[in-house]
């Protein structure tokens, strides 16, 4: 696996990076502790995660994983978007949640609906911080965080707050190794425009489609961290194949297979990622097994698939970002 050293940090980690915002989706302790052992194998290093991923439970699970190899890990926590009581009490609740989903996936729909009525107000000042950080080491099991970040604060959040002194001193004492920030593009730029120092570590979406990366070219010599390869663009890209089929034909004719497999888009999609971030972190997650396998890969140098990533590339340009029909 690729390590990258993240700019102006002295933090090295792996090029690819796990996700853990679904992890306690995976029905049983054994199979999450799995698929955490399995990134680790295929040579993640790195893993993401924040204080309200799982209701609350992702970090006690990524602990556990973190357990006799802490110093092998790059473990980065988010602060600011937090459960309230309510979240608090319906965390207890997820093992059988769980279960009723995998008996009725429908009801998969009426949880996620359901997320928003748990979180608390978001709130990025220094008390917040130091707080969630005493929860999250806590949750962790471990004496310091090597990355810990705003968790999608708007530059309003931001403008005004006590939080960089706090971060300041949490470095000092060891806490936390780096901070910075996480979200969507547009807040993202507001924030490395007006409050720099907040953010020299910068975590946003990025993919074959959106490019939002590129968008961050003026806001160079930061360490960035990308996520969500999939999530937004693997449906566009398989929808629109069957409409505008002309890539699948093209690697049908190369391959002698029928059609072009999703896994087969989502490994493209991941390598376009990855180059367009050749000293960061691209964090992507699943809950199956045989796909972190096959993920995992993605990312051994192999120069003979750039000719075909770029075909992949300028289909997706003609067909998805500048369609001319
Ligand atoms: N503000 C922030 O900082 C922020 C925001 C969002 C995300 N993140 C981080 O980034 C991580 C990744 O984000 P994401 O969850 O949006 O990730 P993603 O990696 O873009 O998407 C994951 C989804 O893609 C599916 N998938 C993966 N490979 C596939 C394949 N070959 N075929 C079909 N489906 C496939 C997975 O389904 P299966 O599980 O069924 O495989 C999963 O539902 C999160 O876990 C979180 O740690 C951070």
């Amino acid at each position: 696996m690729k390590k990258v050293k993240l700019v102006g940090t002295d933090i090295t980690t792996s090029a690819l990076g796990f996700g853990c915002a679904q992890l306690m989706r995976v029905s049983s302790v054994r199979l999450r502790q799995q698929l955490l052992n399995e990134a680790y194998d295929a040579g993640v290093c790195h893993f993401d995660v924040a204080r309200m991923y799982g209701l609350g439970l992702a970090e006690a699970e990524l602990g556990k994983f973190a357990r006799g190899k802490r110093d092998k890990l790059v473990l980065a926590t988010k602060f600011g978007i937090d459960l309230n009581p309510k979240g608090t009490s319906t965390a207890r609740l997820q093992g059988m949640a769980r279960r009723l989903i995998a008996m009725f996936p429908a009801l998969r729909i009426l949880a996620r609906r359901h997320t928003g009525t748990l979180l608390a107000p978001r709130r990025y000042d220094a008390a917040k911080a130091r707080s969630s950080l005493e929860t999250s080491l806590r949750e962790l099991g471990t004496d310091y965080v090597d990355l810990f970040l705003l968790h999608e604060p708007t530059l309003d959040d931001v403008t005004n707050s006590d939080v960089m002194e706090f971060l300041n001193d949490a470095r000092s004492q060891g806490k936390i190794r780096a901070y910075g920030i996480s979200g969507p593009i547009h807040d993202v730029v507001a924030i490395c425009r007006n409050v720099p120092g907040l953010a020299s570590i910068v975590q946003i979406p990025n993919d074959a489609i959106t490019r939002d990366i590129d968008k961050l070219a003026p806001y160079a010599n930061r360490a960035i961290i990308t996520y969500s390869p999939f999530s937004n663009a693997l449906k566009q890209v398989v929808d629109r194949i069957k409409i505008a089929p002309r890539i699948s034909d093209r690697w049908s004719k190369a391959t002698g297979k029928d059609g072009m497999p999703t896994d087969e888009i989502a490994f493209f999609l991941l390598r376009y990622c990855l180059q367009a971030n050749p000293s960061g972190v691209v964090l992507f997650s699943t809950t199956k097994l045989e796909r972190l396998k096959m993920l995992a890969k993605t990312v051994t140098e192999d120069s003979s698939v750039d000719s075909s990533l770029r075909s992949f590339l300028r289909y997706v340009d003609e067909e998805i970002r500048t369609p001319r029909h």
